[in-house]
């Protein structure tokens, strides 16, 4: 016969993204719903190992379904990776009579998670938060909508000026590996062209594009490139090649960076946000371990943390013809 579970610990790790406090919030609320104490870990897997708890009540997470961020911070624990780490994390769940850990994070969260249930048979629930997307097992992460609208708004910005100005700008947008962010902004935006790391456009492609759009008369061009694109070293290498090679071009490179982690998350990732937290709290009621739980064709589901992080995602083929068909 299993103990009761009588407290849940929530954490946030890896980078944040907008809907993570949300998620938060709902796991809080759902642990205030059926009865059982909710503690927070600050710092990811940094504030497991170091017992650095806190309890946190429906009314602690009032006014925070609206914020960017994280209330527990966030970090990546570099401890954690060790046995000695995870021995001391394990000891100090232990200690506070935690019966189920709940993570919030993408996939370097879902692998320490992995490994501690393996080493120490824990209960662990994931939530996928991630602007990147990379997540097998649910349709969206939490955080990759309003990243997607933050990155759109950005290019929109870009594309005043870049008109003004008769332009060639070159947008580095962020996925890590994952084009996701890219491919959609790209099409959001309206992109010339978009560089993602699943699909190699090759530099005589990305030339020939360019000089299509000019000869069509277009005075000004926005290309996409995801962070992780290969077809040059970096976003800046391949501006500076273009611009040698095209010296007619008047070429900039933006980088978004950051900002695209931040801002206060969309409706869309506070709602998917909510119901993941509850979802995850009742799956840990339910004795599950080693899920995590994700939103597929609008409903609640769960797939093993194994699959969560090594299945990758495809990029959607019909995307790629849209970009095409739509970029002439
Ligand atoms: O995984 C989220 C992400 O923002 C990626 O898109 C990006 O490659 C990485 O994190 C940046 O990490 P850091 O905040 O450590 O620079």
């Amino acid at each position: 016969m299993n103990e009761p579970i009588k407290k849940i610990a929530v954490l946030t790790s890896g980078g944040d993204a907008p809907g993570m406090n949300a998620a938060i919030r709902a796991v809080v609320r759902a642990c205030t719903y059926y009865r059982i104490e909710c503690i927070g870990v600050y710092r990811g897997y940094g504030g497991l190992i170091g017992g650095d708890f806190v309890s946190l009540t429906a009314r602690e997470v009032s006014n925070i379904i609206n914020k960017g961020g994280t209330i527990l911070k966030s970090a990546r624990s570099q401890e954690f990776k060790t046995k000695e780490g995870r021995a001391k994390a394990y000891e100090n769940l232990k200690n506070e009579g935690i019966g189920g850990l709940i993570l919030i994070g993408g996939d370097g969260t879902f692998t320490g998670g992995l490994k501690f249930i393996s080493e120490f048979n824990f209960p662990v629930v994931g939530i996928p938060g991630t602007i990147d997307n990379d997540i097998y097992g649910t349709d969206r992460t939490i955080g990759y909508d309003t990243a997607l609208n933050t990155v759109v708004e950005a290019i929109d910005k870009i594309r005043d000026t870049a008109s003004s100005h008769n332009r060639l700008f070159f947008i580095e947008v962020m996925g890590r590996d994952a084009g996701f962010i890219a491919l959609n902004t790209g099409i959001g935006a309206g992109a010339e062209e978009i560089l993602i790391p699943e699909k190699d456009l090759g530099l005589d492609r990305l030339e020939e594009s360019l000089n299509q759009s000019r000869e069509k008369g277009k005075t000004s061009s926005i290309v996409v490139v995801s962070e992780g694109d290969k077809i040059g070293k970096n976003v800046f290498e391949l501006a500076d090649y273009m611009q040698e090679k095209y010296p007619f071009y008047d070429i900039r490179v933006s980088v978004l960076g950051h900002m695209q982690r931040g801002g206060s998350p969309s409706c869309y990732d506070r709602v998917l946000a909510s119901r993941l937290g509850v979802s995850a709290v009742e799956a840990i009621l339910d004795r599950a371990t080693g899920v995590m739980v994700g939103v597929t064709n609008n409903k609640v589901s769960t797939v093993g943390l194994n699959k969560a992080i090594k299945m990758n995602n495809d990029i959607d083929k019909e995307l790629l013809k849209v970009a095409e068909i739509t970029s002439v």
